[in-house]
């Protein structure tokens, strides 16, 4: 768990949440029709090494990219190919993490390639909503699950599932740390959030079934049905009465 105490290391973590937001804007004026996503990706990485980086998924576990590229029923954990080019209605997700100062940021987009379907713009708006809902209840003397209870309860009312297969987590000294954030859960469970601590909420949700398929590649998640999938995802201090995004 990162707590964080000091001005110091709110600024680390805040230079390290401001890279990140660079990179998924940059990510977003990046996807277009015929661009490959080995391209994003080798962008991305140019990006964070000339702003004094590391990137945080590059060798994490094995994982041989710096970005994560989920298209259409890909949830998460998509490796960047020069094969996947990108076509007019797909739906790109793109998660990266940096490591800057010795504090790590986390966050993922998902964006539309040209013109996509309606459907598919309603479950991405979703998505952000969910974690929007989320970010909401990160404040101090609320538990884990209230987050989760609030993205939850946004996937129902929109008509999506919630993918439980995967969690936010604490970051900040780590890329991945203490508590789990699950997207789905029971009202005041989990630990209390105090003032400081560092979370990356990250709802993805699907158009059908929730279940998940791991790729032979051992990496890319996708959904069973192969129905679409969003994911949207931020780094957060959690305040006294407000939670701050810092990507
Ligand atoms: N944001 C994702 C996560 O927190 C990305 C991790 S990709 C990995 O799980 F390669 F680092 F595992
Ligand atoms: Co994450």
């Amino acid at each position: 768990m990162t707590i964080l105490k000091t001005e110091e290391e709110y600024a680390s973590l805040r230079a390290s949440g401001k890279l990140v937001a660079e990179l998924l804007a940059l990510a977003g004026e990046m996807t277009r029709v015929g661009v490959s996503t080995a391209y994003l990706d080798r962008k991305m990485e140019e990006y964070i090494r000339d702003h004094g980086a590391e990137p945080a998924f590059k060798g994490y576990r094995g994982y041989p990219a710096t970005i994560c590229a989920s298209c259409n029923e890909v949830i998460v954990h998509g490796i960047p190919s020069e094969k996947a080019v990108l076509r007019e209605g797909d739906i790109l997700g793109v998660d990266v993490g940096v490591k800057l100062n010795g504090f790590f940021a986390d966050a993922a987009r998902t964006f539309p390639v040209g013109d996509v379907a309606e459907s598919a713009l309603r479950l991405m708006d979703a998505t952000r909503k969910g974690l929007e809902a989320g970010i909401e209840q990160a404040i101090a003397g609320n538990r884990v699950s209230d987050i989760s209870v609030a993205v939850q309860n946004v996937a129902k009312s929109a008509g999506f599932r919630e993918v439980r297969a995967f969690v936010g987590h604490g970051t900040g000294k780590n890329l991945h740390e203490s508590p789990e954030v699950p997207n789905w859960g029971v009202k005041g469970k989990g630990r209390v959030l105090e003032e400081g601590l560092v979370l990356a909420i990250e709802p993805m949700f699907n158009e059908g079934t929730r279940e998940v398929e791991i790729m032979p590649d051992d990496w890319t998640a996708v959904t069973a049905d192969r129905k679409r999938s969003a994911h949207f995802e931020n780094t957060i201090i959690v305040g006294k009465e407000k939670a701050e995004v810092v990507t």
